[in-house]
């Protein structure tokens, strides 16, 4: 079907207590990849690109390939801007064709991230495209930003953030970390309980990979209705590639290892579907 835009995706999912994977997709194989994965377990999904993917081959090559593969399959399928970090490159990202836009200012202090938000918002508005923002900072590395540690979300200022922006909806920080876990993250939850509280629209979980079952689940038990996961999806396509040119090294189509790995990252977005409780839901 069409590409769809994530606002409805989401209002379902916090309506019915699951939420929505979100997968970061760096190449034609790992789109058709989460799209099979989705299509498999009727799954509504999101498709998202950082800023980096983008400077790699462009938006438009990232949204053809989106589109082809949705315009195959019966499910929804959103494609979404991950930590859009400028005005431009989320007006670019909507002029291209994309369903979902996050602009990311929660490096620059409360009212900086505030204007900036409201501008992406109210450009997007027209359009009918919905905005997610970031407020407090997930620590780890996304993309070339350093999160730092620390800067958890403050509920109150959650409330008037959402409230000021007319943001659709809103990505918290509470211990998790974009990359790899070096030990167990300890999540604050009952902030995140207490966002839900004064905030009305679906919040985001960024920095899944490595997160157990458990902590996914009590999170989406309060309030958390999308799941960001890209560092695994890296690493399965990266050791499918790995463990075919290892197994032989005379190989030389890419299709061959390409395969795998897609075989590779399928796996893993079924697996982390049935995490976030979507399957069934498209
Ligand atoms: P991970 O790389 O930790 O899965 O984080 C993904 C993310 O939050 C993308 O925005």
């Amino acid at each position: 079907m069409a590409l769809v835009t994530s606002r409805q995706m989401l209002l379902d999912a916090q309506k019915g207590h699951y939420a929505v994977g979100a997968f970061n997709v760096e190449n034609m194989e790992m789109v058709m990849a989460v799209v099979a994965a989705a299509q498999e377990l009727r799954a509504p999904v999101m498709l998202q690109t950082t800023p980096s993917t983008v400077k790699y081959a462009g938006l438009s090559m990232y949204l053809a390939a989106c589109r082809a593969a949705a315009e195959k399959a019966s499910v929804p399928v959103a494609v979404h801007l991950d930590h859009g970090d400028s005005f431009q490159l989320a007006m670019q990202a909507l002029r291209t064709g994309y369903t979902s836009i996050m602009i990311d200012g929660s490096h620059g202090i409360f009212e900086e991230n505030i204007a900036l938000t409201r501008r992406v918002v109210e450009a997007c508005a027209p359009s009918g495209i919905p905005v997610e923002a970031e407020l407090g900072k997930v620590g780890g590395k996304e993309d070339d930003l350093d999160g730092g540690n620390g800067g958890y979300t403050v509920p109150e200022e959650a409330a008037e953030f959402v409230r000021r922006t007319g943001v659709d909806s809103l990505a918290v920080a509470i211990g998790t970390a974009h990359g790899v876990y070096k030990g167990e993250p300890k999540l604050d939850v009952d902030r995140l309980r207490a966002i839900r509280e004064l905030v009305s629209v679906p919040l985001v979980l960024h920095g899944a990979s490595g997160l157990s079952e458990e902590a996914v689940e009590e999170c989406i038990g309060r309030g958390i209705c999308k799941v960001n996961f890209a560092t695994e999806l890296r690493m399965a396509y990266t050791d499918g590639v790995r463990e075919v040119l290892a197994s032989d090294a005379a190989v030389f189509d890419p299709k061959k290892y390409g395969k795998t790995a897609m075989a590779r990252v399928k796996e893993l977005v079924e697996d982390r579907m049935r995490m976030c409780g979507c399957q069934g839901k498209a």
